[in-house]
């Protein structure tokens, strides 16, 4: 069957804001030393930041990026990382199950350096497991204040006049697990994170509290988070990862990413309206990503084919569709371990989920439309749940009863986006072509828009939907090229098998 695509103007979903697409960096395996971090690289500039990395980082363009965790937030004591590098005192990070050490020589100067260059901001994770709301008021007074007082002081000293103005504090990373230092129930994480929240924001009353969620593995966390905690928090945040090894099973995956958002949407008008209140609180997905081969253990390196390429793609579509209630979305993570891309000494790979990423950070639109899509579907299991943490490395494993889980069917080959861009007058068209053998045909109606003769073109596609990108072979890339269009008519486009194709149309 032919597909359909119809993009009308007045189909507006909502305005997604501009922090929407960022991604995360952690004291994790090899991700931030010496991924991001190595002052003993080739490539580092000055104060130790890979330069190669950060060109790549720039061109995301990105809202956020959240540090320094992830679980080592639990851990980690940001005093520890502040001052003459030659003062700082390596320790002993117990942060997950696996014992490093940290040399602390990235702290919170370092971090603001790194988001300056990279054109993004701050994002910080405060401990919330062994630390104190003392702490964390003390790090907001070190960053945000301007002030004559000894944190503020301190900045000073260590060389930053102006204050850093951080504005998202997340408090707390995975509170609700045994993995985490420090976990705690619901009831008891409520009164830490409210005893956080008025201690950070008496210090500066401008910052946006970020509390720790759970989606659907507990239904009723966020629910005594949002009733306790509604007027001291501006978002709950979730962790979602997804992935399987078999094809069509991996697109039922996105399913599991809305049922989550969905739940917690549901939570947040339901108390809402229980408390009868104007706070608005948003959703903050503050770790996403494909995150199903490796275990949680010390290598995180998974090394990413074009299938998950395809699945980045489709989430970031399905992400989109939330841009009403979701306000951050952090790709976990940007280098190395579950990585855009890899780095060895000498070299950086862009991973093939690289591509998808940046078309979606950089060039969608601010207005998100709901376009209306007819093709072929396929059918696919819907497992609900993230692998994580009960898979077996090489295994399709939820410990679940495999009867138990639906399918889905009619899920359309063709999945579509479309955004547009009130400054440019730009639409942006982005679709997932899941077939793995088909070229679909389509075509694309636009209502309420004119395009003109020509259309800006990236496709992502490599050989099969295996086809990985390593040091010394690329076999995923994204093309870019002008193609010419009769103006004024539908378009008629080809979308490859196992492709991404993103078209540019300037509105006339
Ligand atoms: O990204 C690695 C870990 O995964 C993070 O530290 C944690 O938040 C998540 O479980």
């Amino acid at each position: 069957m032919k597909s359909y695509i119809i993009i009308d103007s007045s189909k507006v979903i909502g305005k997604k804001n501009q922090n929407f697409f960022g991604s995360f960096i952690e004291h994790v395996h090899n991700c931030l030393y010496p991924g991001i971090f190595d002052p003993q690289s080739i490539f580092a500039d000055k104060n130790g930041l890979r330069k190669d990395v950060l060109e790549e980082i720039k061109k995301l363009k990105l809202g956020t990026i959240r540090w320094p965790g992830g679980n080592f937030s639990s851990w980690y004591h940001w005093i520890d990382g502040v001052g003459p590098a030659k003062n700082r005192k390596r320790k002993l990070s117990y942060a997950d199950d696996i014992t490093r050490e940290e040399s602390n020589l990235f702290g919170t100067d370092e971090y603001i350096r790194f988001c300056r260059e990279t054109g993004t901001q701050p994002y910080i994770t405060v401990n919330a497991g062994n630390g104190t709301s003392l702490e964390a008021a003390n790090w907001v007074e070190y960053c945000n204040s301007s002030g004559n007082t000894f944190y503020a002081n301190l900045r000073r000293e260590n060389g930053n006049i102006q204050p850093f103005n951080v504005k998202y504090w997340e408090i707390g990373n995975e509170i609700y697990g045994d993995w985490q230092v420090g976990t705690k129930n619901a009831n008891q994480y409520s009164q830490t994170l409210s005893e956080f929240s008025k201690a950070m924001k008496r210090v500066d009353p401008s910052i946006n509290i970020i509390a720790v969620g759970m989606g659907k593995h507990d239904p009723d966390w966020d629910r005594i988070i949002l009733d306790n905690c509604w007027d001291y928090i501006d978002n709950i945040s979730v962790h979602i990862y997804i992935g399987r090894h078999e094809y069509f099973d991996s697109f039922g995956q996105v399913f599991t990413i809305a049922d989550h958002l969905r739940k917690m949407e549901d939570d947040i008008i339901n108390i809402s309206q229980q408390k009868q209140t104007n706070h608005r609180i948003g959703l903050a997905l503050s770790e996403w990503g494909v995150w199903y081969r490796k275990g949680h253990k010390d290598d995180l390196d998974e090394v990413y084919n074009l299938k998950d390429a395809l699945v980045f793609a489709s989430s970031m579509n399905l992400l989109l569709r939330f841009c009403r209630t979701l306000d951050f979305s952090h790709q976990s993570m940007l280098v190395n371990c579950v990585g855009l891309m890899r780095t060895k000494p000498d070299a950086l790979v862009k991973q093939t989920v690289y591509y998808p990423f940046i078309l979606f950070a950089k060039e969608t639109g601010d207005v998100v439309l709901a376009p209306e899509v007819w093709s072929d579907g396929f059918s696919c299991k819907d497992y609900r749940y993230f692998p994580w943490p009960t898979f077996d490395v090489g295994k399709d494993n939820f410990q679940m009863d495999e009867s138990s889980v639906p399918e889905i069917h009619n899920v359309p080959y063709l999945d579509v986006s479309a955004t547009y861009d009130s400054k440019e007058n730009k639409i942006c068209i982005i679709a997932v072509n899941r077939h793995p053998e088909k070229t679909l045909s389509a075509s694309i109606e636009l209502r309420g828009y004119r395009h003109k003769d020509t259309v800006s073109v990236s496709v992502v596609n490599g050989p099969d939907i295996y086809s990985i990108n390593d040091f010394d072979e690329e076999n995923v890339k994204m093309e870019q090229y002008q193609e010419k269009i009769k103006s004024d008519t539908n378009l008629q486009w080809d979308f490859p098998a196992h492709s991404i194709t993103m078209l540019k149309i300037q509105n006339s």
